[in-house]
């Protein structure tokens, strides 16, 4: 792996702005000076022999959110919950028991295993009290990357999401064995907001916020505030981000420090791509590299105001709360020594182009009032409110909106004809974004989300291997989602 300079690297912004310019990296925007906490700690299991094995339960106790005591919903008694590690071709064992009150499950978000019986089957349903054993194979094939698992009953995730109810799945593969990423310094940064009245109880975001996407002001880090992070010897740091916000979006830059991505949803992309800030819409993930090459000092990861919904009849009302109004520090990284400039790997790994589609779907999302427009609206939960819908229709579990057949490629083309932001998901397969707004993308990578704007058109190319059976589709905000906005996959034997 030779290594290359700053610029030889594309250079790209993920936000809607101008990249800004590396002097310009706002040093003085966030007005509070938070105190830097303790660095991130995770519970970790690992699997060992091929087999990852582990009793996961959910249930509502107090746990410490930065600070301050919250009564959450926690697995294994930690928010976020436990951090699982496996390797391709690795057996998973998870004895999973519900201690909640209300009926839930897992989803295994991002990773390539069945969607049906005792894998990824979002589906079946864990009643209160009651167990159930999760049993499935990574494949031997499966790419390196950061995944993650949280609830996904119907009409119950975002409050679920915004609980506390979520954890990392990483799978270690060849990404990891690159020397420059191996020597690096890992930091794995859930980000996650809570609402916490003054008792530490979650509290009521409102009954707009139910609706269009519930958020909180308090920002965590891995589940603490403001955590310290350091840099290795080599002085390269590799940041893993997860957005499991319900319906937050988050823009990050760091304080004097490009970020060069290596990884999104999917796993790696072919070489570096550097960034001056990111963008991570619900549910979506990047890995990014820092090169500690600056004076030594303290730098912040700050959040930048970010309103997905430009415009629009709501956009004012629905930018409230889908992003923050102020920069927010995230993290800190501080390095004690001045380090030599660190090389960054010149290549990854390749990125094939998926072949041409077969077929080519459309998927209109858009939301109405609540009422006439059918499907499982959740009982009483709607209460006349909006009801999110992929072509004009609710979720509706028993019936099949989209079937496609094993080992063909599709062109998917979501068009957001509303006002919010949608970012739309894929389960059990992976997929290659191919333009946005007839815009090509400027690079491949492998995605399972991708976030869609009032009036913006995505098209989107899949490929279904491997796995028949029944899965879904739907907006990572989960409020939408559990309003209505998801639909039914059957992808059908050959
Ligand atoms: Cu992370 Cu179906 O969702
Ligand atoms: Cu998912
Ligand atoms: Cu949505």
């Amino acid at each position: 792996m030779r290594s290359i300079k700053r610029r030889d690297f594309l250079r790209l912004s993920a936000g809607t702005t101008a990249a800004m310019l590396l002097s310009q990296c706002s040093r003085s925007q966030p007005q509070s000076s938070i105190p830097i906490s303790a660095p991130i700690q995770f519970q970790t299991y690992t699997s060992k022999g091929g087999l990852l094995s582990l009793d996961l339960e959910a249930k509502a106790q107090s746990v410490q959110l930065g600070n301050r005591t919250a009564n959450l919903l926690a697995y294994n008694g930690t928010v976020p919950g436990p951090l699982l590690e496996a390797k391709p071709g690795d057996k998973v064992q998870i004895r999973f028991t519900n201690q909640l009150d209300q009926p839930t499950n897992i989803h295994y978000h991002g990773l390539h295993i069945p969607p049906t019986e005792t894998g990824d089957n979002v589906f079946l349903e864990v009643s209160p009290g009651k167990s159930y054993t999760y049993e499935y194979q990574i494949p031997a094939n499966h790419p390196a990357g950061t995944f993650w698992y949280h609830p996904h009953k119907h009409g119950l995730v975002a409050e679920q999401l915004f609980g506390g109810l979520a954890g990392l799945f990483i799978i270690r593969g060849e990404l990891d064995e690159i020397p420059e990423i191996k020597a690096a310094k890992e930091e794995f940064i859930v980000l996650k907001d809570f609402a916490l009245d003054s008792n530490g109880n979650i509290s009521d975001t409102g009954h707009m916020a139910a609706m269009t996407g519930r958020a909180g002001g308090l920002l965590t880090a891995s589940g603490q505030i403001n955590p310290a992070m350091s840099i290795s010897p080599g002085g390269l740091l590799r940041l893993r981000l997860l957005n499991a916000s319900p319906s937050r979006f988050f823009r990050l830059s760091l304080e004097d420090h490009f970020l060069y991505l290596i990884a999104t949803d999917g796993g790696a992309i072919s070489a570096p791509v550097e960034l001056s800030d990111v963008v991570l819409a619900p549910g979506e993930r990047v890995e990014v590299l820092v090169q500690g090459n600056q004076k030594r000092d303290d730098y912040r990861l700050i959040n930048q105001p970010f309103n997905p919904a430009q415009g629009g009849m709501m956009g004012g009302m629905m930018g409230r709360n889908q992003n923050s109004d102020s920069a927010e520090t995230v993290a800190t990284l501080s390095y004690d020594s001045e380090y030599e400039e660190p090389g960054l790997p010149s290549h990854l790994i390749a990125v094939e182009p998926l072949p041409e589609p077969q077929t080519t779907r459309q998927f209109t999302l858009n939301h109405g009032m609540g009422g006439g427009l059918g499907g499982d609206m959740g009982g009483g939960m709607m209460g006349g409110g909006l009801v999110f819908v992929i072509n004009g229709k609710a979720f509706d579990p028993d019936r099949i909106d989209t079937q496609v057949m094993l080992d063909t490629v599709e062109d998917w083309e979501i068009v957001n004809t509303g006002s919010m932001a949608h970012p739309f998901h894929v389960h059990t397969n992976k997929f290659q974004i191919i333009s946005q707004n007839g815009r090509p993308a400027s690079y491949l990578a492998w995605k399972d989300v991708v976030s869609v704007s009032p009036g913006e058109t995505v098209r989107i190319r899949m490929a279904f291997r491997d796995y028949t059976g029944k899965t879904v589709y739907h907006c990572h905000v989960l409020d939408h989602e559990d309003r209505g906005m998801m639909g039914t996959l059957e992808i059908q034997q050959a």
